[in-house]
């Protein structure tokens, strides 16, 4: 349990004054429906009960200055002029986020924020989009704003696109925003439509974070989306009004796939059967089919590595370890890959012994530790403080 006392005295004694809000906004698991967001194609993601946490304060001015208890460093801007930093990445979602709000006619008064987490950084949890929705709420909180928790992901989503370079979907922010405790959200894209489905009580979710992270994983990120446009460009004189690979079934790729370079046909293959496992695999769980959910996030794993071509050998190690210990239904690797986490789906009353075999089995075969975390389905962003004085 995160501790929001220390916060509020860690904030007291670095600003001389109290905060006057907390916020906090989770981290997330995706079950599966891998790369088919920024496809408007559909995702299953699950919120954490891991979250990032901004303490914060009104200012008379315009100046908003931030400390980050993980970073163990500060930033301070204007609101009136709002820069990319080329240094530091961590303030740039800071500030990506307010101009997003500011873009939108937004008046904000300054603040003085304070930011911890206990989102693992790194691991493909999506820390990045908890400490942008986090931001953005605190923001609303300070200055009265009523924006919709789909308003506030896309506003987060912009600051990713155009403050931190990645042109990331909207998976991550929407579940920071909407996660509901209990529930994975089966969303919709598209519309950004999304329907709750309960977690099973006899079925645990269990991140594995393989310790690696690739360098490159943004740039590799931007290059399977612009593969994933071309090839609606090319199907589009066969199929006529696609949008997007949301719009384009199996049977399709089977007769038309030959329009297709050989490097793209298999992204388009990637996408396209993904977003059929995804529906299938929301109706398995809400059917409590855990067996048939497991079957369908084995074959995400396999097409993300063989088609899509964005795992690494320590995630398909994690996938292998898994569906040979105890009371797993299924696994796959989850997030953006290049590294980060993998996601298995274990029967409750086997959790303990599934656990104990993955950190025997990865340190084994990688000489690596592993720290598995069996996670709950937490919450949307939300106020957890709110003290008297506005
Ligand atoms: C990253 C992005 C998401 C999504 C996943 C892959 O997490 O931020 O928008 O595209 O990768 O499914």
């Amino acid at each position: 349990m995160y501790e929001l006392s220390k916060l509020y005295a860690a904030f007291e004694q670095y600003f001389g004054h109290p905060p006057t809000r907390i916020a906090r906004a989770p981290g997330r698991v995706n079950l599966i429906g891998e790369h088919t967001d920024y496809n408007d194609g559909f995702v299953f993601p699950m919120a954490l009960d891991r979250a990032t946490y901004v303490a914060a304060r009104p200012r008379n001015d315009q100046i908003v200055r931030v400390f980050s208890i993980k970073f163990r460093d500060e930033d301070q801007f204007d609101l009136q002029q709002i820069v990319r930093d080329e240094r530091r990445q961590w303030v740039n979602y800071i500030r990506g986020v307010a101009k997003g709000l500011l873009a939108r006619d937004l008046p904000l008064r300054g603040a003085d924020l304070m930011i911890d987490s206990d989102v693992p950084a790194g691991s493909g949890l999506s820390s990045s989009a908890a400490l942008e929705v986090a931001v953005g709420y605190t923001f609303q909180l300070l200055n009265n704003i009523n924006l919709l928790g789909e308003e506030l992901a896309l506003v987060a989503q912009g600051a990713e696109h155009t403050f931190v370079g990645v042109k990331c979907g909207i998976m991550d922010q929407l579940i920071a925003a909407l996660g509901e405790a209990g529930h994975a959200l089966l969303i919709d894209c598209r519309d950004l439509s999304y329907r709750p489905v309960p977690i099973p009580a006899e079925a645990r979710v269990v991140v594995c974070d393989s310790g690696v992270r690739h360098r490159l994983a943004g740039s590799e990120y931007n290059q399977r989306r612009a593969g994933c446009e071309e090839a609606v460009r090319l199907l589009k004189p066969a199929l006529g009004k696609i949008q997007a690979l949301r719009d384009v079934r199996s049977s399709d790729l089977a007769t038309y796939g030959h329009l297709l370079p050989p490097d793209v046909l298999p992204l388009a293959r990637h996408v396209v059967s993904e977003n059929e496992r995804t529906l299938a695999a929301a109706e398995a769980l809400a059917a409590g089919d855990l067996v048939k959910m497991g079957q369908l996030m084995v074959a995400s794993h396999v097409s993300l590595r063989d088609d899509y071509r964005v795992s690494v050998r320590e995630l398909d190690t994690l996938v292998d370890l898994a569906l040979a210990a105890p009371g797993c239904f299924g696994s796959r690797m989850t997030g953006g890959g290049f590294g980060g986490s993998t996601v298995s789906l274990v029967a409750a009353d086997h959790v303990d012994a599934f656990v104990a075999v993955m950190v025997d089995g990865y340190a084994i075969r990688t000489g690596r530790k592993l720290q598995p975390l069996v996670c709950t389905a937490g919450a949307g962003v939300s106020c957890v403080y709110a003290s008297e004085e506005e």
